[in-house]
């Protein structure tokens, strides 16, 4: 364990430029350096490294990041190693912090489970390259599937022979307990007696995103359709299905270098492609696509291409997952391979340029593909093409980003020959409903609470307001507070005492920050709270905000979304001309911009407050208790009518 202390003194130390040129040739321009991008390949420089904000981006993949994320995106250390590194290139001593002992057991009997599967899958190569059996039954199918040498080893592949217990004796007999071997899924125990998991079956280790063996896959050799064609470890301490993605480790440097991933359906597939030559390609194996798995992707790329073989059934049923990967904010496309292919067989038989070409031409964008297939099925049948639409409407409106939705919708117009007007209307509609829905509360109590806002805020007003969900506009404060603190705004406000309009001047960073706390209001994003109070802190030091505070920030949770949110290509642009144009458009209506904003997540936070004070009182257990959230409630909704008349800026002198 590394002290607080000494982590911040890391993170100080560090200064982004000087890390960064170990590893990037970087040429000065202006306050900035440039260089060729080390996670993606590229012959012009879109990578930028910023002294005096801490940060690094590049424009071409979107990788941005503070000194220890660069190290340990650079070198895939985890968080622990990069402090290690920095320390030691600036000669600062970490004196280790002593480990609980539960934390000791913890870590040693996770190393124990990953030494035990270790040594398994090196039995289990062993068996398949150096036995009789290993050789004619494992070794003569691989080669019968086109695996070469090379791949097999590389994956680690191996067998298992077809025998009660080879694998236990060994594990044994080389100082593995049967507890341990029982913990990790390798062995089963039964009437006082260890017997292997995985008999007679070709071995796919199963590695976690850093490359270790963490569980095993196996492949029956024989036709006999009582047993399972594919046995797998269950969950251990080291081996959770729904986080793990096959191949990861192999793929991850391609991903990123061809801002792609390709998805896949199992570990046949995965291997045959990444032999053809193709090596950004993944598999959810077996299971179904989980969030987990797709952020994991999402760390290397925001592009997912899904390589289906030609089965509508099967293909309709994955509908659902590919939702959640929208949902996610990345983009999708499917390609379907000719009836009777899948990846595998496909990549079995041609060369990485072929199936490269082939994926790209085939290519359809999964809304599109989704929208032509559904409507294929209905014909001119008006009902179902209604139901066509909502289904449609439904996956446009997990999209997170609101210019995406757009561009969707008026895409889609033409192929359902509808009003693009009349798709927008519906989609609001569904927005609306589904934010609602998430502040959980029934139909009539939204209802009820609709009409204590009273009047209707204008209609332009209400529409911005659906539109941004309330991280949108959480995110779009911290924004705002981050790069134009400094700027001054004008505000025109009435006098609370003579009700005249009173021009001011304040910096954007005090409006915000005395508006927002004026009403003790807080963010429903914890880490957007946690950087909002952490500029609040700052401020009272220091009346300019400092960005390397935030973006060196030890927490990752403040550093991460800081630098998302700061490292905008406007700022960042090597043309200053556009630089100073793009910023001007926005300087010139951050009087307008700044209240706007504050006005929209003050309606959206006061609305759910309000709503979970309803659920409280319901459920009251006493009249004082009652009687006291009746009071929170009152003042609640005087703050709301206050928001509702456009009051804003009355705390600012
Ligand atoms: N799969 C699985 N469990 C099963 C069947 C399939 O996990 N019971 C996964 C495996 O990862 C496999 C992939 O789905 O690689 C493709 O399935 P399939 O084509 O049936 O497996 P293959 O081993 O390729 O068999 P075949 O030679 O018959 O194509
Ligand atoms: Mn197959």
């Amino acid at each position: 364990m590394i002290p607080q202390d000494t982590i911040s003194q890391i993170f100080d130390a560090a200064r982004v430029e000087e890390v960064v040129a170990d590893f990037v040739a970087l040429k000065r321009r202006g306050g900035n350096f440039t260089g060729l991008c080390p996670f993606h390949n590229e012959r012009t420089p879109s990578f930028h490294v910023s002294p005096t904000k801490g940060i690094y981006k590049c424009f071409g993949c979107g990788k941005a990041g503070n000194s220890v994320n660069f190290v340990m995106e650079h070198e895939k250390f985890t968080y622990p190693e990069a402090l290690r590194y920095l320390a030691k290139k600036y000669n600062i001593e970490i004196q280790e912090e002593a480990e609980t002992a539960e934390q000791v057991a913890e870590k040693s009997a996770r190393e124990g489970l990953m030494a035990i599967v270790d040594f398994a899958a090196k039995f289990f190569a062993n068996q398949l390259f150096n036995t009789d059996e290993g050789l004619s039954v494992g070794l003569s199918y691989f080669h019968g599937r086109s695996f070469s040498d090379e791949t097999i080893r590389e994956f680690q592949l191996g067998y298992s022979p077809e025998v009660w217990d080879s694998l236990s004796k060994e594990a044994l007999k080389n100082g593995f307990s049967a507890d341990m071997l029982e913990k990790s899924g390798l062995s089963i125990k039964k009437d006082d007696r260890l017997y292997d998991r995985f008999r007679g079956r070709v071995m796919f280790p199963i590695h976690s995103q850093a490359g270790r063996v963490i569980g095993f896959g196996g492949r029956i050799m024989t036709s006999d359709k009582t047993r399972p064609k594919y046995v797998n470890s269950p969950e251990s301490e080291i081996y959770n299905k729904s986080k793990v993605l096959y191949g990861i480790s192999f793929a991850k440097h391609a991903i990123a270098a061809n801002d792609m991933c390709f998805l896949v359906e199992g570990y046949t597939d995965v291997i045959s492609m990444y032999r053809a030559g193709v090596q950004n390609v993944v598999s959810s194996s077996g299971t179904s696509l989980t969030v987990d798995q797709i952020r994991m992707i999402k760390r290397y790329t925001p592009n997912i291409t899904i390589l289906y073989d030609g089965d509508p059934a099967g293909i309709k049923a994955s509908f659902r997952g590919i939702d959640m990967i929208l949902e996610q904010g990345m983009n999708v496309k499917v390609v379907l391979f000719p009836d009777g292919e899948d990846p595998d067989s496909f990549a079995r038989t041609r060369r990485g340029a072929e199936v490269q070409e082939f994926i790209q031409q085939n290519a359809k964008d999964f809304i599109h593909f989704k929208i032509d297939l559904l409507l294929s099925e209905t014909g001119r049948d008006p009902l179902k093409r209604v139901a066509v639409l909502k289904d449609f409407i439904e996956s446009i409106s997990l999209i997170p980003d609101q210019l995406t939705r757009l561009a969707y919708v008026k895409e889609s117009a033409d192929r359902m020959q509808m009003d693009e007007r009349a798709i927008l209307n519906e989609l609001n509609k569904l927005l609306r409903k589904k934010f609602t829905q998430k502040s959980g509360s029934t139909p009539t109590e939204a209802d009820e609470l609709d009409n204590l806002f009273a009047p209707e805020p204008a209609e332009q007003q209400q529409e911005s307001f659906d539109a941004l969900s309330t991280d949108d506009i959480e995110r779009e404060i911290i924004r705002q507070l981050l790069l134009f603190g400094d700027v001054e705004i004008e505000t025109n406000y009435p006098d609370p005492e003579t009700g005249e309009p009173v021009k001011n001047k304040v910096k954007a960073a005090s409006f915000i920050i005395n508006d927002i706390t004026a009403d003790e209001l807080d963010f429903s994003n914890a880490q957007y709270q946690q950087i909002f109070n952490t500029c609040v802190t700052e401020l009272r030091n220091n009346p300019d905000i400092d960005y390397r505070k935030l973006t060196n920030h030890p927490d990752n949770a403040v550093s991460g979304p800081v630098i998302d949110l700061i490292a905008t290509k406007y700022t960042f642009s090597p043309n200053w001309e556009k630089r100073k144009i793009r910023l001007l458009q926005e300087h010139e209506v951050l009087d307008f911009l700044i209240p706007n904003s504050i006005l929209s997540f003050k309606s959206k936070r006061v609305r759910q407050i309000l709503k979970e004070l309803l659920e409280k009182i319901k459920i009251a257990e006493s009249d004082d208790i009652s009687i006291d959230l009746q009071k929170q409630y009152i003042n609640a909704k005087r703050i709301a009518n206050l928001i509702d008349g456009g009051q804003l800026g009355r705390t600012i002198v």
